[in-house]
């Protein structure tokens, strides 16, 4: 089989991008994901041949030419049930997304005012992990993660690949040269029984790449079940 037609006719659900949680009308919580890589990933999918649905978090990218439907969204809950009805019949989910670990308790309708009490406590409660979700569902998706680490990347990842349940992890050195935000980066791929490092290169060739390796894993894992 080409490269290019590796994944003729396979459905990709990609989530990119940071979510952002809204604290009252014009404040939020957010981050620092460009959302970059996950849209490499999706126009390399689709290189690929794969049929991609992207759910994009609040990102200033163009959608990549050939993917099938795109979904904006702003906030975790709002991304999870994006991916959700997506991934129903999907056979590759890629969560490429900086999703929030946490959103306020309770999102303040009005702007909330300063005043002579001084600075508001905020209160914090935590998001439901999507990609675990996902990993969790029966029957489920060929289920790739990715994970930022800024030190002992290789067992950081191991213990997340085990521990979410995923077929691979993508694992990022993050710094402030390469990884969130950047134009380059380096991944550490690890799956179950195996691992590869793809050395720095620009988020489009990490993203081909990756594509290739991701495309290999899910067919060698559907010849296993035949
Ligand atoms: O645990 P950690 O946040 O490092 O895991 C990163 C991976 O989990 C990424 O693939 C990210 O998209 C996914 N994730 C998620 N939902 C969350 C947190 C992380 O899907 N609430």
């Amino acid at each position: 089989m080409s490269r290019e037609a590796a994944l003729a006719g396979v459905r990709v659900v990609i989530d990119a991008g940071p979510t952002y949680e809204d604290i009252d009308p014009v404040r939020f919580l957010g981050n620092r994901s460009s959302g970059k890589m996950g849209f490499a990933v999706a126009d390399a999918a689709v290189q690929a041949g794969a049929e991609v649905t992207l759910i994009a978090g609040p990102v200033a990218l163009p959608t990549p030419a050939g993917v099938a439907r795109r979904v904006d969204v702003r906030s975790a809950l709002q991304m999870r049930d994006a991916v959700m009805r997506a991934v129903d019949g999907a056979d590759i989910f890629i969560a490429t997304a900086a999703v929030a670990d946490w959103r306020v308790a309770e999102y303040s309708s009005r702007k909330i005012k300063k005043g002579p009490s001084g600075a508001p406590v905020l209160e914090l409660v935590e998001n439901p992990d999507i990609l675990a979700e996902v990993a969790a569902r029966t029957p489920r998706p060929f289920v790739v993660g990715f994970a930022a680490e800024t030190d002992h990347v290789a067992e950081h990842a191991r213990e997340k690949l085990v521990r979410k349940g995923l077929d691979m992890l993508a694992a990022n050195h993050v710094n402030e040269n390469i990884g969130i935000g950047a134009d380059d980066n380096a991944l550490e791929l690890i799956w179950p029984g195996g691992s590869e490092s793809l050395p720095r290169a620009s988020k489009a060739e990490l993203a081909k790449a990756l594509v290739a390796r991701i495309a290999a894993r899910f067919h060698a894992q559907l010849r296993a079940r035949a």
